[in-house]
């Protein structure tokens, strides 16, 4: 199965469960959301990667006249925002390939799914085709730090090699090569509390970003040495510490 099809299973197996587990991404959606200027008056409003649909029901509300589309490639996503907000254009597409023709929107958006792609100066080259002149781009996206504790520890204990999530500098290279104009990129880091490594992987589970791909073979005793270690080396409160790295973009065409 290609790397494509498994993120896109495993978001679409999570859709019933998501919103119960999602209150990291819903609350980095409403400080998005802030970052969208006030005084714009948008006709046609884009959310790339949308999920279950809650930065798209919160647009809808802000902008009721404006047509608002919800895009996303994992069927059981777009399922599940179809169910729960009226009014929105839903779309089962990849971000790759947006299925629209150039210069419509006059805002895209995007909460926490670019770091699921592979080639982010062709997935950028895509919102910017169809951004309209001057148009606005708003988005998130979990930078490379995300998680660094468990991806360290499993490249350090059991030898398990992990594909980074983007850094920030390959997101303004590829928001740069594009040619977008006032662009702001910046980064925070949240540490959140989970009891153990197991319920660190429960949770990754239940919100679908279980697919990231990686190199080795995880058995029970290497995840047993694995969640003793992460317990000595990064303690929070009474559990274990996950970083979560957040970048968020804006940039105009
Ligand atoms: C972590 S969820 C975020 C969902 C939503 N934006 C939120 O804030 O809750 C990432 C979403 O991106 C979607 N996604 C990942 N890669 C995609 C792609 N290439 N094209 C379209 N959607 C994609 C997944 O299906 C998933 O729904």
């Amino acid at each position: 199965m290609n790397q494509s099809l498994k993120v896109q299973r495993s978001f679409s197996k999570s859709s019933g469960q998501y919103d119960e587990y999602s209150q990291l991404h819903r609350s980095i959606a409403n400080e998005l959301f802030l970052y969208i200027p006030k005084k714009l008056n948008p006709l046609k409003v884009l959310d790339i990667g949308c999920g279950t649909g809650y930065l798209t029901g919160q647009l809808k509300t802000r902008w009721p006249r404006a047509r608002i589309v919800g895009l996303d490639f994992s069927p059981g996503m777009i399922e599940k925002a179809q169910s729960t907000y009226q009014g929105i254009d839903w779309i089962l597409a990849d971000n790759a390939s947006l299925p629209f023709v150039d210069h419509q929107f006059d805002v895209v958006v995007s909460n926490l799914s670019y770091q699921w792609v592979e080639d982010l100066v062709k997935a950028f080259a895509e919102v910017r085709r169809v951004l309209a002149p001057g148009a606005v781009f708003a988005a998130t996206i979990f930078g490379q730090h995300t998680c660094s504790e468990l991806l360290d520890l499993l490249q350090e204990v059991v030898g398990i090699k992990t594909k980074k999530l983007p850094s920030q500098a390959a997101i303004q290279e590829a928001i740069d090569h594009n040619g977008f104009k006032n662009v702001g990129i910046h980064t925070a880091k949240n540490k959140i509390e989970f009891d153990n490594l197991y319920a660190l992987l429960a949770w990754l589970k239940n919100i679908g970003a279980n697919a990231l791909p990686y190199e080795g073979f995880l058995g029970k005793d290497a995840l047993a040495k694995t969640a003793v270690k992460y317990q000595e080396e990064f303690p929070l409160g009474n559990g274990i510490a996950a970083t979560f790295e957040v970048i968020s973009v804006y940039a105009q065409k």
